[in-house]
């Protein structure tokens, strides 16, 4: 188990559309590793999700770590630590709605980002097997987040106008939504 490094915007191994994950490589020492160290990373740099891309491994898995609960978007439903193969993404009703984003791969910023809001994710758990899930609200906006990454999109590629980027620290003096809204 390692803490790998979380590569940065600029690098080409965040613009590589990431390969599907066989079954063959899924049951390897190897796929396990790199999930181990994907679990090490998350934690050490802090986040709620972390994509293989961002660690230059192109493979299609993210890992979600949602803490749930209470929020400044509203109450989150609670992900722990899932791990999510080749996933893929079905929006299911047109509804869109705009979050302020931030990624370990763009430290220090945060862009205003719209995107639907209702989606449902199909992938594979760790040991191989279907999982499904419907997500609205700011949890479907972090799936697409990660999910993006396995094909080489950040959610800069998705802001509109430049003023809906900011710094962390000008965000939380003047842009964050009031965490007391619930
Ligand atoms: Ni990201």
């Amino acid at each position: 188990m390692a803490v790998r490094k979380i590569i940065r915007m600029g690098h080409p191994g965040l613009r590589v559309v990431a390969e599907p994950v066989p079954l063959e490589v899924m049951e390897s020492d190897e796929f396990e590793r790199l999930l181990d160290d994907m679990l090490d990373t998350l934690e050490d740099y802090g986040g709620i999700g972390l994509a293989a891309t961002q660690i230059d491994e192109p493979l299609r898995v993210a890992l979600i770590d949602l803490p749930g609960g209470p929020s400044r978007y509203g109450e989150l439903p609670r992900i722990p630590a899932t791990f999510f193969v080749n996933p893929e993404i079905s929006v299911l009703e047109g509804d869109s709605a705009s979050y302020w984003e931030g990624c370990l791969s763009v430290p220090g910023l945060r862009g205003y980002v719209e995107r639907p809001q209702h989606i449902k994710v199909d992938a594979l758990n760790q040991a191989g097997e279907a999982i499904s899930y419907e997500f609205k609200g700011f949890a479907a906006t972090v799936f697409q987040h990660e999910f993006d990454h396995l094909d080489g999109r950040l959610y800069v590629d998705h802001i509109q106008t430049p003023g809906h980027l900011a710094f962390d620290e000008e965000f939380e003096r003047y842009l964050a939504p009031n965490s007391d809204d619930g």
